[in-house]
């Protein structure tokens, strides 16, 4: 085996710190007559501690090939370098010293130990160079906002890349920023939302109309086009039952131009009730046959290949059971479906997980995508280890809103002023510096 010098990169935006360590990664390797062999992280690898990178593995890979330092890129399937540095047993390995501290620093450690316990060889660190780093590349580009192919495509590239993807409800510009920021640490790792759902029953609510399909398409597309200019996540579109077939292939086109990157249907038919009521009110369920043909009409409309049709399956809302609803999954899979959604309103997660292991026995690639509104208890992690590639939470942005501004309209009444309520209200000098361009 050729001895190597080996570098692990993302390489999603190219700095001149990432070319000063590849240059003397090259310089190293001269001197031994050695390879600088470049580990690209794979989009699994960043997505499982940060965001998809703006660039997909091979376009990453054309432009690190390219360059003049680089010998050969191979995929760096893990954030560990275990498994690449036990493979090609590196005479060095080169990496910024700006690891040393940060989240970044076990994974030195591990290095570290893996060299010595391999007698291969030796870290090199480089002086970080500063004045320019990834981070302010990245905010620099989020400012720029995304082109709407790249947005369409994030979808699909995220569900390649990892599971749970964790969608949260957005009714407005104000709601999706909230929804874009949002991050929790967990173990050192960044948790955020991947992304939208443009919910039918928030914004029909949120426009004081029923949800029963009668918000039409070109005013929900007017929302979505606010919220993506302040935002740079993909989003599903709830498209209720797709109305007609005709209708159907005419709202493809107009979501993929607008820049969505999927569509739900559901396998209702008539006039269409929320699900969450259940047998409740009069549901009826569209036939099989139908449905997929409405599936296929879409599938045919469409003029990207990223963009994804989700089936949405009602039958355990409408209590058919399992069977009825295991043999629509997959019909509408046959049909062209991207994606199958699975609905329940049981208050445990029974049904659901029932559901997806014996979707899973027969359709281990097949994304699933539930909306856990009534069987909360589960977290995603779980969801995801049952088989579930994408959570949806569906409407508790709007409803936390309207609890918050109930109360403080029913306060400013009750008090006769407005000073009792104050402490419930973002403050006024937080109102004016939240957007930029305020002040
Ligand atoms: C929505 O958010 O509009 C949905 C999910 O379709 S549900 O309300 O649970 O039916
Ligand atoms: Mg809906």
């Amino acid at each position: 085996m050729q001895p190597s010098v080996y570098v692990a990169m993302s390489a999603d935006l190219i700095h001149p710190g990432h070319i000063n360590i590849l240059r003397i990664a090259r310089e190293t390797a001269d001197k031994i007559g050695a390879l600088v062999v470049v580990g690209l992280l794979t989009d699994s690898a960043i997505a499982s501690y940060k965001r998809l990178p703006y660039m997909t593995f091979e376009q990453r890979k054309a432009i690190v090939q390219s360059l003049q330092f680089v010998d050969r890129v191979i995929p760096q399937e893990t954030l560990s370098y275990e498994p690449n540095i036990r493979a090609l047993l590196p005479r060095f390995v080169v990496h910024g010293d700006d690891w040393k501290s940060g989240k970044q620093a076990v994974e030195r450690e591990a290095v570290i130990a893996l060299l010595r316990e391999l007698g291969c060889g030796e870290l090199l660190e480089v002086a970080y160079t500063s004045g320019i780093s990834s981070t302010q590349l990245n905010e620099n580009a989020r400012a720029l906002g995304i082109a709407t192919n790249a947005r369409l495509s994030l979808l699909r590239r995220l569900v390649r890349a990892k599971a749970p993807i964790r969608i949260c409800e957005a009714h407005s510009a104000i709601s999706a920023l909230i929804v874009q920021e949002a991050f929790c640490m967990d173990n050192g790792q960044k948790v955020e939302f991947d992304g939208f759902w443009s919910s039918s029953l928030t914004d029909s609510t949120s426009r004081g109309k029923p949800d029963i399909e009668a918000v039409e398409l070109s005013s929900r597309l007017q929302t979505i086009n606010e919220i993506f200019e302040v935002t740079t996540k993909p989003l599903i579109y709830d498209a209720d039952t797709g109305g007609r077939i005709e209708h159907f292939a005419f709202s493809v086109r107009s979501l993929e131009r607008t820049g969505v990157s999927a569509v739900i249907i559901e396998d209702k038919t008539g006039l269409k009730k929320n699900s969450l009521l259940g047998n409740d009110v009069v549901q009826m369920q569209e036939n099989v046959a139908d449905f997929c043909d409405k599936i296929t009409a879409g599938k045919k409309a469409q003029i990207t290949q990223d963009f994804m049709i989700i089936a949405r399956i009602e039958s355990l809302i409408l209590d058919k059971g399992q069977e009825d609803a295991l043999n629509r999954a997959f019909a509408y899979r046959d049909a062209g479906a991207d994606g199958i959604m699975i609905h329940s309103r049981a208050k445990t997660p029974h049904e659901i997980l029932e559901f997806v292991a014996s979707f899973r026995a027969k359709d281990s690639t097949t994304p699933i995508v539930v909306v856990p509104t009534s069987f909360n208890t589960i977290s995603a992690k779980d969801l995801a280890s049952a088989g579930v590639n994408i959570i949806i939470y569906a409407n508790h942005l709007f409803r936390a809103s309207f609890v918050a501004m109930r109360n403080v309209a029913n306060g400013i009444l009750a008090h006769d002023r407005s000073s009792e309520i104050e402490p419930q209200c973002l403050k006024v000098e937080e109102i004016l510096r939240l957007i930029p361009g305020t002040v």
